[in-house]
This record gives structure tokens, sequence and C-alpha cells, in this order.
């Protein structure tokens, strides 16, 4: 049975979905497609993704493939309740989130989605999978396979794989073109700031703006926040994605000297204590610290909450933590995703990208039943171009095709000046 906050937000939660479907038109012709087909009749697919307005459009393009699902967040602070409510109503659906989950409902809420024995699951993280592996080994063998959204969870995965850990076959939906190159990017990009501007509504223009991590992600914060008029100081560890950073136009040093200089600090690593509690020391009185990066491991909240003075929650999602030194700094979204703990994720549009590939993936590993090696594993190229197809026509746009003279010319090695 489910469980969710307040099963009296369900009307609220069914409007939002409705507003999520008119924007991820590529989805919905997948789901017409699934209705017809039904490819998962008569499977359960256990998901652990934040459970968003944008999820519950997935959930339902599984639904009408003929699937049962069986829903609980990754993030205990992700899940938008009256979402939760809404799909909880739902046929061949059971949700079990909260928002503000405490660590221990976490972790039984996952146990509950793996009790449901799925045939396939998505991961946005590799909770679900780990745990299945370490604690349900039984489970695997009837276990099709299973999809993974995001980064971090790529490289939980590989570490899995190199281990000689990973049984089963997974997708790495988020190496999908039309995943990283998108959600990452734009989605990141701009919820980010959706999420800090709740919890602070500070003015970006003219703020010193420090970005940690210059990948697909912190590549879409930094362009925003050059777009919003700040100075952007980007820290790396890849000497090739700082050289990008310095073309971009960004700054670029180490973090040591970054933290003296910036205002507001937004960590998209994946990596563990990329600011440390000296870096916050050395900060200026009123910095802002948010983290977008997968888990809340980024910040050093750990020795932050011990040598604090003094922690108050002076706003939505901003807590104000008072440093020995006499200086303030201020966390947002409790150093979680604050693009999710603070607002909303992504908008829409991005997120039909991201979960075409992961419909179509949960579709790909079906027809490839029995066929695929344990091990992480990518999407034909071809349903990565199909998924931009069918965005391009949801957004209206259609685009040149090559000239016959012209694919023979750029597949051939005779001609030259
Ligand atoms: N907030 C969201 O909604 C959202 C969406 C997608 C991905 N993510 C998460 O964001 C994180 C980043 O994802 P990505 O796709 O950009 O990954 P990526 O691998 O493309 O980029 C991470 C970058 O961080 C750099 N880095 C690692 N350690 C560092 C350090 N100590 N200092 C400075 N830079 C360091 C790496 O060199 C790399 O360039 C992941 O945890 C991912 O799961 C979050």
């Amino acid at each position: 049975m489910s469980h969710v906050k307040d099963p009296s937000l369900a009307a609220q939660g069914r409007m939002n979905l409705e507003i999520a479907e008119k924007h991820m038109g590529a989805l919905l012709v997948v789901r017409d497609r699934f209705a017809k087909e039904k490819p998962f009749a008569g499977l359960t697919i256990g998901m652990a993704l934040h459970v968003t307005k944008e999820t519950g459009i997935l959930v339902r393009t599984l639904t009408a493939g003929g699937a049962k699902v069986a829903i609980t967040g990754c993030n205990p602070l992700s899940t938008q309740d009256d979402i939760a409510a809404a799909l909880a109503e739902e046929a061949n659906v059971e949700v079990w989130a909260y928002k503000g989950e405490s660590t221990e409902d976490y972790y039984k809420f996952l146990q509950a989605v793996v009790g449901k024995k799925p045939d396939i699951t998505i991961d946005d993280g590799c909770d679900l999978i780990s745990m299945m592996h370490k604690n349900h080994p039984e489970l695997l063998s009837t276990l099709i396979g299973g999809c993974e959204e995001t980064t971090t969870g790529v490289q939980r995965l590989k570490a899995m794989e190199a281990d000689g850990a990973l049984k089963i076959p997974m997708v790495a939906v988020n190496d999908n073109k039309t995943k990283h190159m998108m959600d990452n990017y734009y989605g990141t990009g701009q919820s980010t700031f959706d999420g800090i501007l709740r919890s602070t509504n500070m003015l970006i223009a003219g703020k010193i703006v420090v970005v940690l991590g210059y990948g697909s992600c912190g590549k879409g914060v930094a362009m925003r926040a050059q777009g919003m008029g700040a100075q952007v100081i980007v820290t790396e560890v890849d000497p090739f994605r700082a050289l990008q950073a310095a073309m971009d136009g960004h700054r670029v040093m180490p973090m040591a000297e970054a933290a003296r200089q910036g205002d507001l600090f937004i960590t998209v690593t994946g990596n563990l204590n990329v600011v440390s509690y000296a870096h916050m020391e050395s900060m200026k009185d009123g910095a802002v610290l948010a983290n977008s990066g997968h888990f809340d491991a980024e910040i050093d909240l750990k020795t932050l909450e011990a040598r604090a003075t003094g922690k108050r929650r002076v706003r939505h999602y901003l807590d104000e933590y008072k440093l020995s030194n006499g200086r303030i700094v201020y966390v947002a979204g409790e150093g979680r995703l604050v693009n999710l703990a603070s607002a909303e994720g992504h908008p829409s549009e991005v997120m039909s990208l991201s979960f075409c590939g992961q419909a179509l993936a949960c579709e790909y590993l079906v027809k490839n039943k029995g066929k695929l090696p344990a091990g992480v594993l990518t999407m034909p190229p071809d349903i990565d171009q199909y998924i931009a197809d069918l965005q391009l026509k949801a957004m209206g746009l259609s685009i040149d095709a090559l000239t016959d003279e012209q694919a023979k010319y750029i597949s051939s090695w005779e001609e030259g000046t």
C-alpha cells in the first residue's frame, strides 16, 4: 500500500501533471505507441526517481504500456507531495515518498519497491540496484535489467562492474546525447538558479559566482550565471575542462583562492568535500553555498554542523551558520540537490527528452531479454537520434537532410583539394 504525506493534495497534483504533459510532447508519442503495443504487459517496473510531475508522466507512460509501477524517491528532499498523492490514486501504481523523508524511511521505501520483485528497475543514483545486489541477490535472476538516470549513478555502476559485482545489464540513460547534453546542461543550468533564487532571492548580476566542476552540469550553471551578469570563477581538477572554462571566458583558479573571492558557490562535481570547512572559514561574510550534484557530500556539512557556533533556518530551505571566526555562511537546500530541494527540479521540456530515454531503454531491455551481457550498456545511437527527432517535432522544428551527393562526399576518402 502506498505511503504519501497527504492524499488530499491529489487534486493539485493532477493539475500539475496536466501542465507537465503539455510540455512533454515527445514522451506522449512514446506513450501512445506503448498504449497500443503493451510492451510491459505482466511486468513490474521498480523505480527510485525524484517524484516530480515529469516523473509522473513517465509513470503514466509505463503503465500505458501495461506495466505495474512501484516507485519511491531517490532523495529525501525531492518529492513533490501533491504528485505523490495523485500517483497513489492511479491504477497499477504504488508510491512510497514524501518530502523530508527520514533516512530510516528512505531505506524502508526502497525496500518496499524491492519487495515488489521488479522485472525492470529505473534508478537515479543507483540506490535501488545497489540494494538489490547487496541484500537481495536472489531477485537478480528474474531481473531483466535496469536503467540509470544520472552521472553519479553511472559512476557507481561502473565501480560495481570493475569489482565484478554487477550481475545484470544496466542501460546508462545518462550517456544518451539527448540526456546529458540537454538535461544536465540546460536543465541543471536553469533549475539550479530557480532553487537558489527561491531560497535567497539574491541578485546574481554583479556577483562572483564560483562553479565547482565544469562537466555537463557545471557548464550549464556557469553559462546561466554569466547570462545573468555574474563574473564566473570555475574550479576543476581536469585540465581539459579547465581549459574549456578559461576559453568560455571564465576565470579558473584553485578553490583555496576562489573561496576568498566568491559570493555564491555552486558544487556540481559528484565528488566529496569539494567545499571544506577551511574554505568556508576563508569566505566573505554572508557567502551562499549550494549544491546541485547528486549527493549531499560535496559541501562538508558534517564539519560545518560540528564547528558552527550557531544555526538558524532563516528562509525557505536556507540555513544560516555562524562560524567560529564570527562570519556567517548560508547553505541552500540543506546541501542536497538545490534545484529539487528548494525548487521543482528540471522543467518538463528537458525531462521529456530524459524520460523518452528511460521509457525506450525499458522497452529495449524487454525486447532483448536474455541477450544482453551483464554490465553498463549504452543505448543504440539510432534510439538516441529518434528521441532527438521526436523532440524537434514536438518543438515544431525541422532540419535539412543530406543530399545523396553530400552523403557520398562525406563518406568517401578519394576527393581532396
Ligand atoms: N541537479 C540535478 O538535477 C542533476 C542533473 C544531472 C546530474 N546531476 C549530478 O551532478 C553531478 C555532476 O554531473 P555532470 O554530468 O556534470 O558530471 P561530469 O562528470 O560531466 O562533471 C563533473 C566535473 O567535476 C569535476 N570535478 C571532480 N572533482 C572535482 C574537484 N575536487 N574540484 C573541482 N572539480 C571537480 C570533474 O573533473 C568533472 O569535470 C553528478 O553528481 C550528477 O549525478 C545533477
